[in-house]
C-alpha cells in the first residue's frame, strides 16, 4: 500500500510525499528533500483533474462535486445513519469514511468532502450544542458576554483523534481522488454561538459586532484560531485541499465585512498557506464581497448562483480559480433544463484560469440522486479536451 501522510497508523513516506515548486508540504510531514517526483498519497491525487484545476492548470476535464454530496440526499447515508444522532457519526471513524465514500462511488465525483460538520470542532473543545434534524446546530448558552468567552478554548489534535483516524482510513481507500477537509469561517460559527442556532437576520450576532466591537473582535479572533488548529489537523491527515465555509456573511454590507470579519477570515486562510493545499472560500449571497473575500487570501473562490461566473472573475480579479454554481434547485427539473443550465454555467466559465464545476450552494435533501449522477456524467463529456 502506498504511504499516506500523516494518517494514524500509517508508514513513514517511503520517498517524497512533496513536490518541488507550487505546492509543498511543511518539514514536519515532509521529511525528505525536494526535486523528486511525489509518492504516497499526494502524488496519486496531484495530477486530478480537480488539484489542477484548482492549481489553474490544463485539465482533462472541468473536475465537479458537489457542496453536501455526502448526506442526506443518498438512500444509502440514511440507511447508515438510522439510529445515530449526526454528531455521534461525526466521531465514528467507520461512518465517516463510509458516507464520504458513498458519492464518489455511485456518482464518480472529482473528489471527496471530509463528511463531518462546521460545529464539530466547538462540540469537540466542549461547548454545549446539538444538530437537530431539520433544524441544524442549536446552543446550550449563547455567547453574548464576555465571561461567555470561557468556552472557548483552544483545540489540539488530542481533541478530535476521529479526524485523524477516518482520513487516515479514507485517503487509503480514496487513491487518486482527493479528499477536501473544511471548517466554518469565524462569522458563520460566531452566528451559531450569538444566537444559539439557526437564524434568518442574525440579529444578536449584528447586535454584538456593532455594540461590542470589542468582544466581537476577540471573539471572532479565537474562533479563528479554533478553525485554524482543525484545518491544520485535517490537512496533516491528508486532505488534499480544504474549503473554508463562511455561509451566512453574505447577510453583512462589504464595509462591514472588511472591517469586523475579513481580518479573522485571512488570519485562518494565511495559517494553513504554507502547507500548499488549494484553500477554497464560499458563502451564500456574497455576490458584494466576492472581491474581499477573495482578498482574504482562497486560491479558489466559490461562487453561488447568483452570479454568474464571467461576472465573479470581474469581481474577484485573477489569480484565482472559481468554483461554482448551477442553482442546487434547478436538479428538480427536467434532464433537458438541467443540461440547459449547465451549458449556461460552461459558457460563463470558459475564459476562467480554473473551473471547479459545483453547486451554488448545497446539494438540496430531496434531490434525486440520479440527476446528480447524470449531472457529473454531462459535465465530464462535454469539457472532455
Ligand atoms: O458537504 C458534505 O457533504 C459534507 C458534510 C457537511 C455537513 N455539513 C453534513 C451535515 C458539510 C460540509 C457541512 C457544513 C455545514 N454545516 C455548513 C456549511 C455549508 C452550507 O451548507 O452552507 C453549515 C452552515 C452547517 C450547519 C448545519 N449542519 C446545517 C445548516 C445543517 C442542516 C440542518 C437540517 O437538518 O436541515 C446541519 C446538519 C447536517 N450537516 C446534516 C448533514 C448531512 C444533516 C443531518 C442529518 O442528516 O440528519
Amino acid at each position: 500500500m502506498p504511504g499516506r501522510l500523516g494518517g494514524t497508523g500509517a508508514p513513514a513516506a517511503q520517498g517524497h510525499p512533496c513536490r518541488a515548486g507550487h505546492f509543498f508540504i511543511r518539514a514536519k510531514i515532509c521529511r525528505v528533500s525536494a526535486n523528486t517526483r511525489p509518492t504516497g498519497q499526494l502524488s496519486q491525487t496531484y495530477d486530478s483533474a480537480f488539484l489542477k484545476a484548482c492549481r489553474r492548470e490544463p485539465v482533462p476535464h472541468t473536475p465537479v462535486w458537489f457542496m453536501r454530496q455526502a448526506g442526506r440526499s443518498l438512500p444509502e447515508y440514511r440507511k447508515v445513519r438510522e439510529g445515530t444522532a449526526m454528531l455521534e457519526s461525526c466521531m465514528r471513524p467507520d461512518l465517516v469514511t463510509e458516507i464520504t465514500l458513498q458519492p464518489v462511488r455511485r456518482h464518480g465525483v472529482d473528489a471527496a468532502i471530509f463528511f463531518s460538520d462546521i460545529v464539530v470542532p466547538l462540540k469537540a473543545i466542549g461547548v454545549d450544542l446539538d444538530i437537530k434534524p431539520g433544524v441544524g446546530p442549536v446552543v446550550a448558552r449563547p455567547i453574548r458576554r464576555r465571561e461567555d468567552l470561557a468556552q472557548l478554548r483552544d483545540l489540539t489534535p488530542e481533541d478530535v483523534p476521529y479526524v485523524t483516524e477516518a482520513i487516515g482510513m479514507l485517503t487509503g481507500e480514496l487513491g487518486g481522488t482527493p479528499l477536501i477537509g473544511f471548517a466554518g469561517a469565524p462569522f458563520t460559527l460566531a452566528s451559531y454561538l450569538v444566537e444559539g442556532g439557526p437564524s434568518k437576520n442574525h440579529e444578536h450576532t449584528k447586535a454584538l459586532m456593532y455594540g461590542d466591537p470589542e468582544l466581537w473582535a476577540d471573539l471572532l479572533d479565537r474562533l479563528a484560531e479554533i478553525t485554524s488548529a482543525f484545518l491544520k489537523v485535517q490537512i496533516e491527515a491528508g486532505a488534499s485541499a480544504v474549503q473554508l465555509f463562511d455561509s451566512w456573511v453574505g447577510a453583512l454590507a462589504p464595509a462591514d465585512y472588511r472591517r469586523s470579519v475579513m481580518p479573522a477570515s485571512a488570519k485562518v486562510l494565511a495559517s494553513v498557506a504554507s502547507y500548499g493545499v488549494p484553500r477554497i472560500h464560499f458563502g451564500v449571497g456574497t455576490g458584494e464581497l466576492l472581491g474581499l473575500m477573495g482578498e482574504a487570501g482562497a486560491d479558489v473562490m466559490g461562487v453561488d448562483y447568483r452570479v454568474s461566473l464571467d461576472e465573479a472573475v470581474r469581481r474577484v480579479g485573477p489569480g484565482k480559480a472559481l468554483q461554482g454554481n448551477l442553482d442546487p434547485a434547478v436538479l428538480f427539473s427536467t434532464t433537458e433544463a438541467v443540461e440547459a443550465k449547465t451549458d449556461e454555467v460552461l459558457a460563463a466559465a470558459a475564459g476562467l484560469e480554473g473551473h471547479v464545476f459545483n453547486l451554488g450552494h448545497g446539494v438540496l435533501p430531496t434531490t434525486d440522486p440520479d440527476a446528480l449522477t447524470r449531472l457529473v456524467e454531462y459535465v465530464h463529456t462535454k469539457t472532455r479536451r
